[in-house]
């Protein structure tokens, strides 16, 4: 979700403003994602590198993500969306956690959209993660040598269960994954578009998703073995 300070800039306001407005994108986005059937969502909102940014702006984020919590998480559960947060949640101040924690208790047997939110979040470090959690359990016998393989490895992944992603959108004219989910991402369809995330709402979703339905997913196949598989 790329773009909020430019939005901000361009009408000579706060960075801050631009967040605030990308709110509105992130409800608009979960609303379209539900009514269109999309089994996972994840969406990027701060990762491990955003630390990097100046502390006011950090701190403006981080009491957004508390607000937003307080203020759509009794909708979500109504729309039966399962909400979950991947990320170091130990960096984040215990006041967050907690709100994060009730909110995932709370939807936790919700069977609609399963919605994760990536908080100080970094690819790499959900790999050394799982990493470190395989070389534990080899070294306390629960897992042998031999039994390492992407599926074992993808059960430590902080998005563990779910479905490989199949489109990343990002929005704000960039085109890199920027140390998004590394793992998970290996055979997405990839969409950049120069909307600003606040900018970004439903019909923009719909253009990512026609784009995404115009692809064909061949997995190392050949073009003719997967119309083959087709008919
Ligand atoms: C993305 O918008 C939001 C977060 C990283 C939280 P930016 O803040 O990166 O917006 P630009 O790139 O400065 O326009
Ligand atoms: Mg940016």
């Amino acid at each position: 979700m790329d773009g909020n300070g430019r939005w901000a800039r361009a009408r000579n306001k706060p960075r801050h403003a631009g967040h605030r407005a990308g709110v509105r994108s992130v409800r608009a986005t979960v609303e379209v994602a539900a009514e269109r059937g999309v089994e996972c969502l994840t969406l990027f909102a701060f990762s491990s590198e955003n630390w990097r940014r100046p502390e006011e702006e950090v701190s403006n984020l981080m009491g957004l993500f508390v607000e937003a919590l307080r203020r759509e998480v009794d909708e979500l559960h109504r729309n039966n969306v399962r909400l979950r947060f991947i990320g170091a949640r130990q960096q984040l101040k215990p006041g967050l956690v907690r709100k994060i924690s009730a909110a995932e208790a709370k939807t936790a047997g919700n069977s609609g959209l399963l919605l994760n939110v990536a908080v100080a979040y970094g690819g790499r470090w959900d790999i050394v993660e799982a990493a470190k959690r395989l070389a534990t359990d080899v070294a306390n016998g629960t897992l042998s040598l031999a039994a390492i393989d992407e599926s074992t490895f993808a059960d430590r992944l902080q998005l563990a269960g779910a479905p490989d992603a199949d489109l990343l959108i990002r929005t704000g004219g960039e085109e890199r994954i920027s140390n998004f989910l590394l793992w998970n991402l290996a055979y997405a369809e990839l969409y950049f578009t120069d909307v600003l995330w606040p900018e970004f709402d439903k019909d923009e979703f719909d253009k990512a998703l026609a784009f995404f339905a115009g692809k064909q997913r061949r997995y190392g196949h050949t073009g003719d073995q997967v119309e083959a598989a087709q008919c």
